[in-house]
């Protein structure tokens, strides 16, 4: 072991208990050049995981004066010393008439039995009655005076009360019998216990103590002032130990569903698009109607949309909903022959959570009908779907449209592949489907590794939705899921991961 692996503190531990033998850790606090003992204890510590140092850990017991003991010094007597001091004028006592002066309660009983057990008196029987006589040691005592070896250790304790208590090795120093008699008595002397170290050096402590070990200035932090002065020439700079334990420290971090949000936002507006946003709490009709969706159809059914109990209706805008129940009905004059059932402005004023963005969209073209119109949104949608896997009742769509004088199919689906491959995902197709507002409509699938996966719809609105805003040219629309694009960005399997709060893992995954 080179003595340069020591810190400064444990070099120091190690040069004050060389050649020394056990010391207390509080011996080398004084001597040994430390300011407080967190540094001797853990210097020690890292000199016993060194193999350099052993720490000894015993019980040790003290005393202090308890409640009565104190009263006792405080009298400046214990009570069968009080007791003898009435044989001074008469060796012997009738027991009955000993008197209780300066003996409250049955002190009295207790003083004559604790003279007794000190040889103080003896007890005889003369006619029927008790009688004390004083002994030799009694008078002995009385000459002394009122420190007997009992009331020196209460004193003793109450000296050292301060410093923890009089530790058991002085008491019995001082009188080993008086001790043990004193401790059968109670409310004189509690007892206290306290772990104890020592320390001292191993052999092989000792061994690189002797071989000169220096304890000069040691560097921890390399500061711009110890290099611009010049000092780090002399002083020793301590070895940085990278195999140390430290505790981690986590910086904030985004989540990845807001770091991919971001990612997304980022794309479209620097492919000159504006962002737009909606509340969660829509009517149907906004929400179904406006977009040529029957009120028969299934999607509007209880079990796939969370209906609002409170508001459980809204103001829908009246004069509209009169042209677009008619488009419902017979195509008004689109040139549609629209469902053929009759519609209801009931039904379109339930208030319900949002089902998908596509209502952000077409709100925003009642109000902006005149081309050139290229706006997204990314917003969490609700529906009535059971928890697994793969389904939350609560996701993201990332929806956009384009509305221009001669936009396309082709637009539609350069749009689309444009914004998967800057996600890093070049490789889409698409597919025929439905949605009543569409026409045609697709299905996108993108994929990933050997697999395909559907991510959402798009297509070109029907004349039944754009006529009543008066718009004027076509436009191109896309609903796409965000939730499983993020599991595929961060590799997650179960979509409920996103939404866990699972730290560990959040901690542990790099943000793309
Ligand atoms: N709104 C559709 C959905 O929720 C997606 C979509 C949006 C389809 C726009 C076509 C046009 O799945």
């Amino acid at each position: 072991m080179e003595d340069t692996e020591l810190s400064l503190n444990e070099r120091k531990v190690l040069l004050a208990l060389a050649g020394k033998g056990p010391r207390s850790p509080e011996e080398l606090l004084e001597g040994g050049g430390f300011t407080e003992m967190v540094e001797v204890m853990s210097a020690a510590s890292w000199l016993k995981s060194k193999g350099l140092l052993d720490i000894h850990e015993k019980i040790d017991t003290y005393y202090i004066p308890d409640t009565e003991g104190k009263q006792y010094i405080a009298r400046g007597e214990l009570p069968e010393f009080t007791l003898l001091k009435q044989f001074k004028d008469a060796e012997k006592k009738d027991v009955a008439q000993l008197n209780s002066t300066g003996l409250p309660g049955g002190e009295v009983q207790i003083a004559l039995g604790w003279m007794k057990r000190n040889g103080w008196v003896s007890i005889h029987k003369e006619g029927g009655k008790s009688v004390a006589l004083l002994t030799e040691a009694g008078r002995k005592q009385l000459e002394e005076g009122p420190l007997t070896g009992q009331m020196r250790l209460i004193k003793l304790a109450a000296d050292m009360e301060t410093g923890g208590g009089a530790p058991e090795a002085d008491a019995k120093k001082l009188d080993a019998h008086a001790l043990s008699m004193l401790l059968t008595r109670k409310g004189l002397l509690k007892v206290r216990e306290r772990y104890v170290r020592t320390l001292s050096l191993t052999q092989k402590g000792e061994r690189l103590a002797a071989s000169g070990i220096k304890v000069g200035e040691e560097i921890t932090q390399l500061t711009p002032d110890i290099l611009q002065s010049g000092r780090w020439k002399d002083a020793e700079i301590r070895p940085y130990d990278i195999h140390t334990f430290a505790p981690a420290t986590h910086g904030g971090k985004a989540h990845v569903l807001r770091e991919s949000i971001s990612r997304i936002r980022d794309i479209f507006l620097h492919m000159g698009f504006t962002e737009i946003s909606g509340d969660y709490i829509e009517s149907c009709f906004w929400n179904m109607d406006a977009l040529f969706i029957p009120q028969d159809h299934p999607a509007r059914d209880a079990q796939d949309t969370f209906y609002m109990k409170t508001p459980a209706t809204m103001d829908i805008p009246e004069e509209l909903a009169v042209t677009i129940g008619k488009i419902h009905e017979n195509g008004g004059d689109t040139g549609s022959e629209g469902w053929k059932y009759r519609w209801d402005g009931k039904p379109a004023r339930r208030a319900i959570l949002r089902t998908h963005t596509t209502v952000n969209t077409i709100r925003y073209l009642r109000d902006h009908p005149d081309p050139p119109v290229k706006v997204f949104s990314v917003g969490k949608v609700f529906r009535r779907e059971a928890t697994d896997n793969k389904h939350l009742a609560e996701f993201h769509q990332i929806e956009g449209i384009v509305m221009e004088e001669g936009a396309s199919f082709r637009m539609l689906i350069g749009v689309i592949k444009e914004f998967y491959a800057r996600m890093g995902f070049p490789e889409v197709r698409f597919r025929p489907s439905y949605f009543p507002y569409t026409e045609p409509s697709l299905e996108v699938e993108v994929r990933f590794g050997d697999r395909w996966m559907e991510l959402g719809g798009a297509g070109i609105f029907r004349p039944e939705v754009t006529a009543p805003f008066n718009i004027k040219h076509p436009v191109l629309a896309w609903g796409l899921g965000l939730e499983r694009l993020v599991m595929k960005r961060y590799g997650i399997a179960d979509i409920r991961q996103l939404y866990m709060g699972d730290l560990e893992w959040l901690r542990k995954t790099p943000l793309q």
